[in-house]
């Protein structure tokens, strides 16, 4: 319900790295529309420099209206503070539609806060799913999406999902992947940039690592499987492996040091530097969600190191391709990989840089 004419108040919920990309499209076409007013809640979820304020200068995000401070904690114990802390700026703030973005704890704490309060929810990046419970992930999007009034989502696949689940027709809406958007966006930006920053890749070859699933980390077996591939795959190219605070908790443990400078461990890097880092490289070894569709759209080559996606449509229609965490699988994969002969990457249905523009429009129009 809007109180003064078409004027709204739309606020948006996001905590970690993966969220920013996400909102910061939106954020500028929203700042665009008359008789809007946008609140940016930022949970705290993640902190550190290169976690979170450094993608909000990079996306010249506004800064935000709050900052919860919740940090990090077990998973009910972050959950729930998000969701303590967050209740009283939706009654202060009394927005019309609460956003939450992807799949992390922040989403289903501020979706569960709202719907709780009678707020109608957004979820953006809907109607995902791996089908894999195990992961925490899983649990957040399914219960989000079960929470939400309106529902983008990135591909048909989504939308079928959704309508598995019996989710109602009229609340879902296919906008395209809005990743994409603030992909296409820096860009430009990523291909003046000179080399490949701060990395020191030099020249030839190179796969760029990321890592951080619980499944592919905390398990000290599974992590040393891993540590081993990438070792044997760092004699014919550089592993460039920037690591994840998670991750790099996980290697100190285990007081691994990389095997030699052909193998280099880096700090969380700056988004448009990732870009460049993947747009130059052989292939990308991961298990991150926002790295299977980049990649896709980039046509680099995605190895990913999980038994399922929830982003399907980037092995049908991408360049990505699911990876046993085996060394022997690896190794084939990268062999493959490395022999794959490149095209130009074919377009993905709405993945097209207009995603937030769809959302806009949606929200400005008064759908339920
Ligand atoms: C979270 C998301 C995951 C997403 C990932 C992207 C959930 C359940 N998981 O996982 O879906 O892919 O973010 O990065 O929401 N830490 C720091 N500094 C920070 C943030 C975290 O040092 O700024 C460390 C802390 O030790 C913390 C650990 O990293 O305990 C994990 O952080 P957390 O937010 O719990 O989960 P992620 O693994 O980052």
């Amino acid at each position: 319900m809007t109180r003064r004419g078409s004027d709204q108040t739309i606020l948006s919920v996001v905590g970690a790295r993966p969220n920013f990309m996400k909102l910061a499209p939106l954020a500028r076409q929203l700042a665009g529309r008359p008789g809007v007013r946008h609140v940016i809640v930022h949970t705290g979820q993640h902190y550190d420099d290169g976690m979170s304020e450094s993608f909000i200068r990079t996306l010249q995000i506004p800064q935000p209206d709050f900052n919860l401070g919740a940090g990090s904690a077990s998973h009910a114990q972050q959950t729930a503070t998000i969701m303590q802390r967050f209740e009283p700026v939706c009654l202060e703030t009394r927005p019309d539609v609460v956003l939450v973005y992807g799949d992390v704890n922040s989403t289903v704490a501020a979706a569960l806060v709202a719907a709780k309060l009678g707020i109608r929810v957004g979820h953006v990046e809907a109607g995902l799913r791996s089908r894999d419970w195990s992961m925490p992930e899983e649990i957040n999007r399914v219960v989000t999406d079960r929470l939400s009034d309106m529902l983008f989502t990135p591909s048909r696949d989504a939308g079928e999902n959704l309508r598995a689940e019996g989710i109602p027709a009229d609340r879902v809406h296919f906008v395209g992947n809005i990743m994409i958007d603030s992909l296409v966006a820096l860009l430009p930006e990523a291909r003046r940039r000179n080399g490949n920053g701060q990395s020191g890749a030099g020249r030839g070859p190179y796969a760029v690592v990321t890592l951080h699933r619980p499944a592919n980390v905390d398990d000290p077996a599974a992590l040393a499987e891993l540590l081993s591939a990438l070792t044997e795959l760092s004699t014919e190219r550089v592993i460039l492996f920037p690591v994840h605070p998670r991750t790099r908790a996980r290697l100190a443990a285990l007081d691994w040091q990389p095997p030699s400078d052909r193998f280099k461990l880096l700090q969380p890097v700056p988004y448009v530097e990732m870009l460049r880092l993947i747009m130059d490289s052989e292939m990308v070894i991961t298990d991150s969600g926002g790295l299977q569709e980049e990649t896709s759209f980039l046509g680099i080559p995605c190895l990913t190191v999980r038994e399922s996606t929830e982003r399907p449509i980037t092995c049908t229609e991408g360049t990505n391709r699911l990876v046993a965490a085996r060394r022997d699988a690896i190794r084939t994969a990268a062999r493959e990989a490395a022999a794959a002969r490149r095209s130009t990457p074919s377009a993905i249905e709405r993945w097209d840089g207009k995603t937030a523009e769809r959302i806009a429009a949606i929200l400005c129009s008064g759908a339920k």
